[in-house]
Formats: C-alpha cells, structure tokens, sequence
C-alpha cells in the first residue's frame, strides 16, 4: 500500500513539474501516518512509553467488582483527559489498564481512539482499537506491542476465562464510548 501511495505520489508530482512549473508546489501531500493525520491516528509502541507519569486512577474495586483480575491492583492512565461535554472520547485518547499482583502476575492492556474505519463490524466500538502490551525488560517505561486488533488474536483468553475472548461485547455494555472504569465517565468531566 504504501508503495502504491508512493508511486502515485510520485507520479502526480512529476505530471505537476511538467504541467505546471510555475506554482511550486513541493510535496504537499500530507498522507505520512507517523503518528496520525487529523482524521486518524496510529499508536506506535512509541506513544504508549512513559504512561506511568500520565493521570491515573486506582480502579481495583470496580474490577473486583465486575469478577475481573482477582486479587490484583488494577491501575488505569490516561494519556489525555476528555474537554467536558463530550459523548465520545477525543481521537488519540490512550488508556492503559495494568493489573499486578493477581493470579496473572502483570497484565498490561490498552485500548487507543484510532478513528474512522477502526473496528467497526458488530459488535463495534467505531474507532477503538485495543491493545497487549509488555514492558520492557531494560527498566525504562518503554512497551512494545504483544498484539492489537478488535480484539485479542484467536485462541487467546482473557484474564484467563475461555468465555470471554472478545473485549468488545463487555465494554459497549459499559456505554461511556466503551470505557468502564468509573473516574473516566464522560459525563463527570
Ligand atoms: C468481562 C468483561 C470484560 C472483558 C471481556 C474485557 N474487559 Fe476490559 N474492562 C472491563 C471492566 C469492568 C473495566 C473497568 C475496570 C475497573 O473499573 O476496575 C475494564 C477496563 C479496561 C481498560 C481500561 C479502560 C476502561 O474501559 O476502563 C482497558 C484498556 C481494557 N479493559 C482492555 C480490555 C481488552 C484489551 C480486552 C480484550 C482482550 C478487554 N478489556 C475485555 C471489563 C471487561
């Protein structure tokens, strides 16, 4: 694909110096998805490293609560807060949920507004897109990415119930634009 766009982008700028010599336009084109346009954004392990400096929220008894990650502390970042009066979370919102201490030891999941044409076959959550991660073993906040998708790759478990591998059924059921934990309704910001 981004060869095609290349190619096309390379031939439409040669048409535009013999055509047109005259006015100067010198790679306008902005399509580079390094990071996102105003339309979309792609998270790169790069945009999650440093979350644990990022507004946090201990959620570990809403978790309890939903019969999710037993016995661990469940600890939530969020990139950037929601302006108020929104009913859906701003493209290139990060959330970052880590889960210590329970019967999975660490457990480290993101879920990132990516925007138009991400995850929209039902059951959609239009826009969102989720994410393993694992830190790195060099002691630096950095991540890389386990996998990302709509959901977890076939055969994969969540929390380890065989039940649940999707991660879209239970978060539309949370509404809030698909995001359960309770200090990030969108409502109270
Ligand atoms: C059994 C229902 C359930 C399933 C299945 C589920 N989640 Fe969640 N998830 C929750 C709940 C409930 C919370 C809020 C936790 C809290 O408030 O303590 C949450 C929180 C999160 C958060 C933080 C943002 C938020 O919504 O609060 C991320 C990220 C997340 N889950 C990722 C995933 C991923 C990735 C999958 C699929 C692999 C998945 N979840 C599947 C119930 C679920």
């Amino acid at each position: 694909m981004k060869e095609l766009r290349f190619f096309f982008a390379a031939a439409a700028s040669l048409l535009f110096a013999a055509g047109a010599a005259g006015c100067g336009g010198s790679g306008s084109g902005d399509d580079t998805n390094g990071g996102g346009d105003a339309t979309n954004f792609v998270a790169f392990a790069k945009d999650f490293s440093g979350y644990h400096a990022w507004p946090s929220y201990d959620v570990t008894g809403d978790a309890d609560l939903a019969g999710i990650h037993d016995g661990s502390t469940v600890t939530e970042y969020v990139n950037q807060l929601p302006p108020s009066g929104l009913t859906a979370f701003p493209l290139g919102t990060i959330i970052v949920k880590e889960a210590t201490g329970g019967t999975i030891p660490h457990e480290l999941f993101a879920m990132v507004k990516q925007g138009p044409g991400f995850n929209e076959a039902p059951p959609a959550l239009p826009g969102w897109f989720w994410f393993e991660l694992q830190n790195k073993d060099d002691g630096s906040d950095g991540v890389s990415i386990v996998w990302e998708g709509v959901g977890p790759p076939n055969g994969e478990t969540y929390g380890g119930d065989p039940a649940a591998g999707g991660c879209n059924t239970c978060h539309l059921a949370c509404g809030n634009d698909g995001v359960c934990a309770k200090p990030l309704n969108l409502a109270d910001f």
